[in-house]
């Protein structure tokens, strides 16, 4: 199947033999669903490549690129994923595979630093574990979509520290996880924790997504958010975050995840009696949100 022509007539045709015996070949795939997305998949990425007229340099350099950034994924630490939530594909897919009633809560990406068993605390804990930050009492109700308390809802929260720091960035083998929990919700469906406010961040400095921003769009920044997944039996699981509406960032996400019904107002607090009772020698901040899930799917 090697190109000898020379004429652009003959290298034309030998472009689309090309691309022809590959979908026949992957046509063969047993499995539906995958011979779908492999053949939608050729496609594309055969036409991107004659479109823009691919240089065996570019493609070199392609290839190198993605070696690089397998180099810099680790446990907690997903730089594929940096990319797909740079390129928009992460909040496309969630909107597109999300479908809700209006008033649901909206979804959105989940972003690189998700762990699994996160520790868990009770109710009005302190999840900060040693976070450096303003204190922040976060608290609120989890409702399905017939504003029903969802109860005993596994909820799932983990956010920056005041450097912009996911504790996965910062020794989390030598000091173990901080502003990341599992909380459960009461009878009531509610929930509260108190941790540090999160702050504005740029995606990691030191991988192979930053390099692509910095040569492209110059937007590397996030607006300041909390990490929500929440999860409980007959209700689909969301994931989403909670935007502070004093962000500078919240027009120039990096990653495209703000909605506007997702951003609160993490209010500023002075020394005095907190909503739980606590009393409080230093500012703080509060913030109150309630959730709406949805039902799971049949
Ligand atoms: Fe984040």
């Amino acid at each position: 199947m090697s190109d000898t022509s020379n004429t652009p007539e003959q290298r034309y045709d030998a472009l689309h033999l090309i691309t022809d015996e590959v979908l026949a070949r992957y046509s063969k795939t047993p499995d539906p669903r995958l011979r779908e997305l492999m053949l939608s998949l050729i496609k594309h990425i055969h036409s991107f490549a004659k479109e823009v007229k691919l240089t065996a340099e570019e493609w070199a350099f392609t290839m190198n690129f993605l070696e690089e950034t397998g180099k810099w994924c680790s446990p907690g630490r997903n730089e594929f994923m940096i990319f797909s939530d740079a390129l928009g594909l992460s909040m496309l897919t969630v909107t597109q595979d999300y479908p809700r009633p209006e008033h649901a809560t909206e979804p959105t990406l989940v972003g690189p630093f998700l762990l699994e068993n996160a520790p868990q605390f009770p109710m009005g804990a302190d999840i900060s574990a040693g976070a450096a930050g303003t204190p922040m009492y976060a608290h609120g109700q989890v409702l399905d979509i017939h504003g029903q308390p969802v109860a005993h809802a596994i909820i799932d929260v983990w956010h920056s520290d005041d450097r912009g720091l996911y504790d996965v960035q910062d020794g989390l083998e030598e000091k173990g996880p901080w502003a990341r929990a599992a909380l459960t919700t009461d009878a009531d469906g509610r929930y509260s924790f108190w941790s540090v406010l999160p702050v504005d961040y740029p995606v990691p400095q030191d991988g192979t997504a930053i390099q692509m921003l910095q040569a492209t769009t110059g937007r590397s920044w996030r607006p300041a958010h909390l990490h929500f997944r929440i999860q409980a039996p007959g209700q689909r699981p969301l994931i989403t975050h909670i935007f502070d509406r004093n962000s500078q960032n919240l027009n120039s996400d990096a990653v495209f995840g703000v909605r506007p019904s997702l951003i609160a107002d993490f209010k500023p607090q002075t020394p005095g009696q907190a909503p739980d009772g606590k009393s409080m020698d230093r500012d703080f901040f509060t913030l109150e949100y309630n959730f709406t899930m949805t039902d799971a799917l049949a």
